[in-house]
């Protein structure tokens, strides 16, 4: 009887290790991960952009960008924090991210990002929209926004072209 009993508590928790060796899979894989690109994609992208943004240097733009990272988060499904999350900013309307509350004037805007203003909005936040409640001085250096912006078109899921039928 003894014997027994003390045989089922050495061998309870071998069988619950033992489960745990074969069991690395995770239980329920998440409906749909987020598409990670590869460094060559990322060139591939870079290379497509328009000048000046195919010459920019993505690690400098990572650095810039943070910068912007203590208020923004960039990939798709990423939460709003002080500002907005970016991804799909381009080609969108300004202030148009649904359940984010924007400023009267960022709300009211009437125009799309692209390269160009978003050149214009990192420069001078201030002075491009007044009445906006983005509290960050800007970026002054030209390189600086070049690179952040081909870092954020890179990273927010804008694509300029069909990705290319790998072929030869
Ligand atoms: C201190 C926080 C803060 C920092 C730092 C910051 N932002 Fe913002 N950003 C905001 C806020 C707040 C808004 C919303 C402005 C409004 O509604 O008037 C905003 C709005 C924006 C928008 C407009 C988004 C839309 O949906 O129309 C862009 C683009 C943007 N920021 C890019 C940047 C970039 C790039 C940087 C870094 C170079 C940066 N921001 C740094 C807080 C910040």
């Amino acid at each position: 009887m003894t014997r027994l009993a003390l045989a089922a508590i050495l061998v309870l928790p071998l069988a619950l290790v033992g489960c745990g060796d074969g069991g690395d899979a995770p239980q329920s894989a998440p409906a749909k991960p987020p598409r990670v690109l590869t460094d060559g994609e990322k060139a591939e992208l870079l290379a497509a952009l328009p000048a000046p943004y195919d010459q920019g240097d993505l690690e400098n733009g990572r650095r810039a960008f943070a910068r912007c990272r203590a208020c923004h988060t960039l990939g798709e499904g990423g939460a709003d924090m002080t500002g907005p999350n970016l991804y799909g900013v381009f080609g969108r309307k300004a202030g148009e991210r649904p359940r984010y509350n924007y400023s009267n004037a960022m709300r009211t805007a009437d125009f799309t990002w692209d390269a160009a203003a978003l050149d214009h909005w990192l420069q001078n936040p201030r002075t491009f929209l007044p009445g906006n409640k983005m509290t960050f001085p800007g970026l002054p250096d030209a390189t600086d926004r070049r690179d952040v912006i081909a870092f954020l078109k890179v990273e927010t899921g804008y694509r300029p072209t069909p990705s290319p039928t790998p072929a030869s």
